[in-house]
Protein backbone atom coordinates (compact mmCIF):
# COMPACT_ATOMS: atom_id res chain seq x y z
CA UNK A 1 0.00 0.00 0.00
CA UNK A 2 1.36 3.53 -1.06
CA UNK A 3 0.48 4.54 2.59
CA UNK A 4 2.55 7.49 4.13
CA UNK A 5 1.56 7.45 7.53
CA UNK A 6 -1.22 9.31 6.68
CA UNK A 7 -4.06 6.94 6.97
CA UNK A 8 -7.14 8.67 5.67
CA UNK A 9 -9.80 11.66 5.82
CA UNK A 10 -10.86 11.24 9.39
CA UNK A 11 -13.67 13.94 10.49
CA UNK A 12 -15.05 17.27 8.69
CA UNK A 13 -16.21 19.75 11.23
CA UNK A 14 -19.41 21.59 9.56
CA UNK A 15 -21.61 24.94 10.36
CA UNK A 16 -25.30 24.24 9.90
CA UNK A 17 -27.67 27.06 10.80
CA UNK A 18 -30.43 24.79 12.41
CA UNK A 19 -28.75 22.22 14.54
CA UNK A 20 -32.20 20.16 14.93
CA UNK A 21 -33.13 20.28 11.29
CA UNK A 22 -29.48 19.49 10.72
CA UNK A 23 -29.27 16.22 13.02
CA UNK A 24 -32.80 14.85 11.21
CA UNK A 25 -31.42 15.53 7.73
CA UNK A 26 -27.69 13.90 8.80
CA UNK A 27 -29.25 11.16 10.97
CA UNK A 28 -32.53 9.68 8.89
CA UNK A 29 -31.94 11.22 4.84
CA UNK A 30 -27.97 10.81 5.24
CA UNK A 31 -28.55 7.96 7.33
CA UNK A 32 -24.92 8.92 9.63
CA UNK A 33 -25.61 7.70 13.33
CA UNK A 34 -25.16 10.04 15.74
CA UNK A 35 -22.61 9.10 18.18
CA UNK A 36 -22.60 12.05 21.15
CA UNK A 37 -23.01 15.65 21.62
CA UNK A 38 -20.63 17.70 23.73
CA UNK A 39 -20.62 20.63 26.01
CA UNK A 40 -20.47 23.26 23.20
CA UNK A 41 -23.80 21.99 21.41
CA UNK A 42 -21.87 20.17 18.66
CA UNK A 43 -23.49 17.08 17.17
CA UNK A 44 -20.99 13.89 16.39
CA UNK A 45 -21.93 11.27 13.54
CA UNK A 46 -20.33 8.32 11.68
CA UNK A 47 -20.83 6.21 8.82
CA UNK A 48 -22.18 2.41 9.45
CA UNK A 49 -19.24 1.04 8.56
CA UNK A 50 -16.82 3.58 10.14
CA UNK A 51 -15.11 2.28 13.64
CA UNK A 52 -14.13 5.19 14.57
CA UNK A 53 -16.11 6.91 16.85
CA UNK A 54 -17.14 10.15 14.53
CA UNK A 55 -16.21 10.96 11.18
CA UNK A 56 -19.12 14.33 10.65
CA UNK A 57 -19.18 16.61 13.74
CA UNK A 58 -21.65 19.27 13.16
CA UNK A 59 -21.34 23.10 14.74
CA UNK A 60 -24.34 25.61 14.83
CA UNK A 61 -23.35 29.01 13.15
CA UNK A 62 -24.36 31.94 11.04
CA UNK A 63 -23.12 30.96 7.71
CA UNK A 64 -22.33 27.16 6.51
CA UNK A 65 -19.40 25.67 5.17
CA UNK A 66 -16.33 23.93 6.95
CA UNK A 67 -14.67 24.92 10.38
CA UNK A 68 -11.83 22.11 9.30
CA UNK A 69 -10.99 18.40 7.63
CA UNK A 70 -8.69 15.88 9.56
CA UNK A 71 -6.44 13.35 8.20
CA UNK A 72 -5.82 10.31 10.70
CA UNK A 73 -2.40 9.38 11.11
CA UNK A 74 -0.71 6.31 11.40
CA UNK A 75 0.58 6.58 15.18
CA UNK A 76 1.70 9.40 17.91
CA UNK A 77 5.28 9.14 16.68
CA UNK A 78 3.65 9.95 13.20
CA UNK A 79 1.77 12.89 14.56
CA UNK A 80 5.10 14.30 16.23
CA UNK A 81 6.91 13.79 12.80
CA UNK A 82 4.48 15.35 10.63
CA UNK A 83 4.11 18.33 13.11
CA UNK A 84 7.92 18.75 13.11
CA UNK A 85 8.16 18.28 9.68
CA UNK A 86 5.40 21.33 8.91
CA UNK A 87 7.26 23.36 11.16
CA UNK A 88 10.51 22.98 9.33
CA UNK A 89 8.41 23.23 6.18
CA UNK A 90 7.35 26.83 7.64
CA UNK A 91 4.05 27.06 8.41
CA UNK A 92 2.78 27.19 12.41
CA UNK A 93 0.65 24.78 13.89
CA UNK A 94 -1.41 24.41 16.93
CA UNK A 95 -2.17 21.33 19.28
CA UNK A 96 -5.49 20.88 19.89
CA UNK A 97 -6.12 18.99 23.30
CA UNK A 98 -7.19 15.33 23.64
CA UNK A 99 -10.66 15.02 24.41
CA UNK A 100 -11.30 19.15 22.93
CA UNK A 101 -13.26 16.57 20.08
CA UNK A 102 -15.18 13.82 21.61
CA UNK A 103 -13.25 10.86 22.08
CA UNK A 104 -10.50 12.26 19.64
CA UNK A 105 -7.09 12.27 20.98
CA UNK A 106 -4.60 15.61 20.39
CA UNK A 107 -4.87 17.28 17.08
CA UNK A 108 -2.14 18.93 15.29
CA UNK A 109 -4.05 21.76 13.50
CA UNK A 110 -2.48 24.11 10.90
CA UNK A 111 -3.33 26.47 7.63
CA UNK A 112 -2.79 25.48 4.10
CA UNK A 113 -2.16 27.77 1.62
CA UNK A 114 -5.80 28.22 0.26
CA UNK A 115 -7.14 29.64 3.72
CA UNK A 116 -8.36 26.36 4.81
CA UNK A 117 -7.84 24.71 8.42
CA UNK A 118 -6.54 21.07 8.52
CA UNK A 119 -6.23 18.68 11.26
CA UNK A 120 -4.10 15.19 12.00
CA UNK A 121 -4.35 12.86 14.47
CA UNK A 122 -3.22 9.55 15.76
CA UNK A 123 -5.77 8.47 18.00
CA UNK A 124 -9.91 8.49 18.07
CA UNK A 125 -11.75 5.97 20.25
CA UNK A 126 -12.67 2.41 18.50
CA UNK A 127 -16.41 1.96 18.46
CA UNK A 128 -17.01 -0.27 16.06
CA UNK A 129 -19.41 -1.15 13.05
CA UNK A 130 -21.91 -3.03 14.85
CA UNK A 131 -20.64 -6.41 13.40
CA UNK A 132 -18.02 -7.59 15.97
CA UNK A 133 -14.70 -8.31 15.25
CA UNK A 134 -14.92 -11.97 15.28
CA UNK A 135 -16.75 -13.57 12.63
CA UNK A 136 -19.20 -10.32 11.40
CA UNK A 137 -22.08 -10.55 9.41
CA UNK A 138 -21.89 -8.85 6.33
CA UNK A 139 -23.45 -5.30 6.80
CA UNK A 140 -25.98 -3.90 9.98
CA UNK A 141 -29.49 -4.45 9.24
CA UNK A 142 -30.27 -1.53 10.96
CA UNK A 143 -29.92 1.19 8.69
CA UNK A 144 -31.89 4.79 7.64
CA UNK A 145 -31.82 6.76 4.48
CA UNK A 146 -28.99 7.05 2.36
CA UNK A 147 -26.43 4.99 4.79
CA UNK A 148 -22.82 5.74 3.26
CA UNK A 149 -20.33 3.45 4.20
CA UNK A 150 -17.55 6.20 5.27
CA UNK A 151 -17.14 9.87 5.29
CA UNK A 152 -14.15 9.44 2.08
CA UNK A 153 -12.89 12.81 1.12
CA UNK A 154 -13.30 16.61 0.12
CA UNK A 155 -12.93 19.21 -2.46
CA UNK A 156 -11.92 22.63 -1.39
CA UNK A 157 -11.82 25.73 -3.24
CA UNK A 158 -9.22 28.43 -2.84
CA UNK A 159 -6.58 30.41 -4.62
CA UNK A 160 -3.34 29.24 -3.62
CA UNK A 161 -4.12 25.83 -4.84
CA UNK A 162 -0.30 25.12 -6.22
CA UNK A 163 0.71 25.93 -2.36
CA UNK A 164 -1.96 23.54 -0.27
CA UNK A 165 -0.97 20.81 -3.30
CA UNK A 166 3.05 21.27 -2.45
CA UNK A 167 2.45 20.91 1.35
CA UNK A 168 0.53 17.68 0.90
CA UNK A 169 3.28 16.74 -1.45
CA UNK A 170 6.08 17.54 0.40
CA UNK A 171 5.31 17.04 3.91
CA UNK A 172 2.55 14.32 3.57
CA UNK A 173 3.47 12.80 0.62
CA UNK A 174 0.46 12.70 -0.91
CA UNK A 175 0.52 12.21 -5.07
CA UNK A 176 -1.16 13.91 -7.54
CA UNK A 177 -3.66 11.71 -9.52
CA UNK A 178 -5.02 13.69 -12.40
CA UNK A 179 -5.27 17.48 -12.89
CA UNK A 180 -7.02 20.23 -15.11
CA UNK A 181 -4.85 22.63 -17.19
CA UNK A 182 -6.15 26.23 -17.76
CA UNK A 183 -5.75 27.41 -21.29
CA UNK A 184 -2.02 27.82 -20.55
CA UNK A 185 -1.47 24.19 -20.47
CA UNK A 186 0.83 25.03 -17.18
CA UNK A 187 -1.56 26.32 -14.47
CA UNK A 188 -3.88 23.98 -12.52
CA UNK A 189 -7.67 24.67 -12.57
CA UNK A 190 -7.67 21.80 -10.32
CA UNK A 191 -5.77 19.16 -8.46
CA UNK A 192 -6.35 15.76 -7.14
CA UNK A 193 -4.44 14.48 -5.15
CA UNK A 194 -4.34 11.26 -2.51
CA UNK A 195 -2.31 8.93 0.48
CA UNK A 196 -3.56 5.45 -0.18
CA UNK A 197 -4.71 3.85 -3.23
CA UNK A 198 -8.19 6.03 -3.84
CA UNK A 199 -8.25 7.83 -6.76
CA UNK A 200 -8.19 10.67 -4.63
CA UNK A 201 -8.59 11.92 -1.11
CA UNK A 202 -8.70 15.43 -1.12
CA UNK A 203 -9.20 17.57 -4.67
CA UNK A 204 -8.81 21.53 -4.82
CA UNK A 205 -10.39 23.98 -7.35
CA UNK A 206 -8.62 27.16 -7.88
CA UNK A 207 -10.83 29.47 -7.44
CA UNK A 208 -11.09 33.72 -6.26
CA UNK A 209 -12.27 33.27 -2.62
CA UNK A 210 -10.04 31.41 0.24
CA UNK A 211 -11.19 28.88 2.67
CA UNK A 212 -14.51 27.25 0.58
CA UNK A 213 -16.04 24.12 0.26
CA UNK A 214 -17.29 22.80 -2.48
CA UNK A 215 -18.73 19.58 -0.86
CA UNK A 216 -17.55 16.96 1.57
CA UNK A 217 -18.18 13.21 -0.37
CA UNK A 218 -19.82 9.76 1.19
CA UNK A 219 -18.61 6.59 -0.03
CA UNK A 220 -21.79 3.80 -1.25
CA UNK A 221 -20.66 0.58 -2.58
CA UNK A 222 -22.65 0.64 -5.88
CA UNK A 223 -24.61 1.95 -8.53
CA UNK A 224 -27.70 0.93 -7.51
CA UNK A 225 -27.19 1.81 -4.48
CA UNK A 226 -26.31 5.78 -5.60
CA UNK A 227 -29.38 5.52 -7.65
CA UNK A 228 -31.40 4.53 -4.06
CA UNK A 229 -30.31 7.49 -2.88
CA UNK A 230 -31.26 9.60 -5.67
CA UNK A 231 -34.69 8.51 -4.67
CA UNK A 232 -34.32 8.85 -1.07
CA UNK A 233 -33.17 12.44 -2.02
CA UNK A 234 -36.30 12.66 -3.96
CA UNK A 235 -38.67 11.24 -1.34
CA UNK A 236 -37.04 13.40 1.24
CA UNK A 237 -37.57 16.54 -1.33
CA UNK A 238 -33.37 17.34 -1.17
CA UNK A 239 -32.02 19.96 -3.36
CA UNK A 240 -30.00 18.24 -5.91
CA UNK A 241 -27.23 20.09 -7.44
CA UNK A 242 -26.62 17.25 -10.41
CA UNK A 243 -26.74 13.47 -10.87
CA UNK A 244 -27.40 10.66 -10.64
CA UNK A 245 -24.27 10.49 -13.15
CA UNK A 246 -20.41 9.68 -13.81
CA UNK A 247 -17.56 12.10 -13.39
CA UNK A 248 -14.52 11.55 -16.05
CA UNK A 249 -11.89 12.61 -13.58
CA UNK A 250 -11.79 9.45 -10.61
CA UNK A 251 -14.30 7.57 -12.94
CA UNK A 252 -16.92 7.79 -10.07
CA UNK A 253 -20.61 7.64 -10.26
CA UNK A 254 -22.24 10.72 -8.06
CA UNK A 255 -24.52 12.66 -6.86
CA UNK A 256 -24.35 16.16 -5.78
CA UNK A 257 -26.93 17.60 -3.32
CA UNK A 258 -27.65 20.11 -0.48
CA UNK A 259 -27.95 19.89 3.39
CA UNK A 260 -30.42 21.83 4.76
CA UNK A 261 -27.98 24.49 5.61
CA UNK A 262 -26.62 25.08 1.55
CA UNK A 263 -23.37 22.72 2.45
CA UNK A 264 -22.35 20.48 -0.66
CA UNK A 265 -22.19 16.78 -0.06
CA UNK A 266 -21.97 14.16 -1.85
CA UNK A 267 -23.06 10.61 -2.38
CA UNK A 268 -20.77 8.50 -4.52
CA UNK A 269 -19.29 4.94 -5.82
CA UNK A 270 -16.67 3.61 -7.77
CA UNK A 271 -13.66 5.09 -8.90
CA UNK A 272 -10.36 3.36 -10.18
CA UNK A 273 -8.00 2.48 -7.68
CA UNK A 274 -4.23 4.15 -7.35
CA UNK A 275 -0.89 2.87 -7.56
CA UNK A 276 2.31 4.78 -7.13
CA UNK A 277 3.34 3.68 -10.45
CA UNK A 278 0.52 4.80 -12.58
CA UNK A 279 1.25 7.79 -14.89
CA UNK A 280 -0.65 11.14 -13.84
CA UNK A 281 -3.96 11.85 -15.80
CA UNK A 282 -4.07 15.45 -17.55
CA UNK A 283 -7.45 17.30 -18.70
CA UNK A 284 -7.28 20.51 -20.88
CA UNK A 285 -9.74 23.12 -19.81
CA UNK A 286 -11.37 22.66 -23.04
CA UNK A 287 -12.58 18.90 -21.85
CA UNK A 288 -13.39 20.10 -17.96
CA UNK A 289 -16.99 19.41 -18.80
CA UNK A 290 -16.98 15.84 -19.73
CA UNK A 291 -13.78 15.80 -17.18
CA UNK A 292 -16.41 16.69 -13.75
CA UNK A 293 -19.71 15.21 -15.70
CA UNK A 294 -18.87 13.26 -18.08
CA UNK A 295 -22.52 12.60 -19.28
CA UNK A 296 -23.67 16.15 -19.63
CA UNK A 297 -20.21 16.98 -20.95
CA UNK A 298 -20.37 20.38 -19.78
CA UNK A 299 -20.36 21.68 -16.09
CA UNK A 300 -23.76 23.56 -14.72
CA UNK A 301 -23.43 26.71 -13.34
CA UNK A 302 -23.73 25.95 -9.85
CA UNK A 303 -20.33 23.99 -9.85
CA UNK A 304 -17.55 26.50 -10.02
CA UNK A 305 -19.87 29.25 -8.48
CA UNK A 306 -21.91 27.84 -5.48
CA UNK A 307 -19.17 27.10 -2.85
CA UNK A 308 -19.91 27.47 1.55
FE1 LIG B 1 -16.07 14.32 -4.78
Amino acid sequence: MPMTGVLRPGHAQLRVLDMEESVHFYTNVLGLKETGRDKSGRVYFKAWDERDHNSVILRQADRAGMDFFGFKVESKEVLENLDKALKAYGVTTERMPAGEMMETGERVRFKAPTGHTFELYAEKNHVGNGLGDFAPEAWNPDQKGISPVRMDHALIYGKDIDGTRKLFEEVFGFRVTERVKLEDKTTDLAAFITCSTKAHDLAMVRHGEDDKLHHVSFRLDSWEQVLRAADIMTMNRVSIDIGPTRHGITRGATIYFFDPSGNRLETFCGGYEWYPDMHEITWPVEEVGRAIFYHDRKLNEAFLAVVT
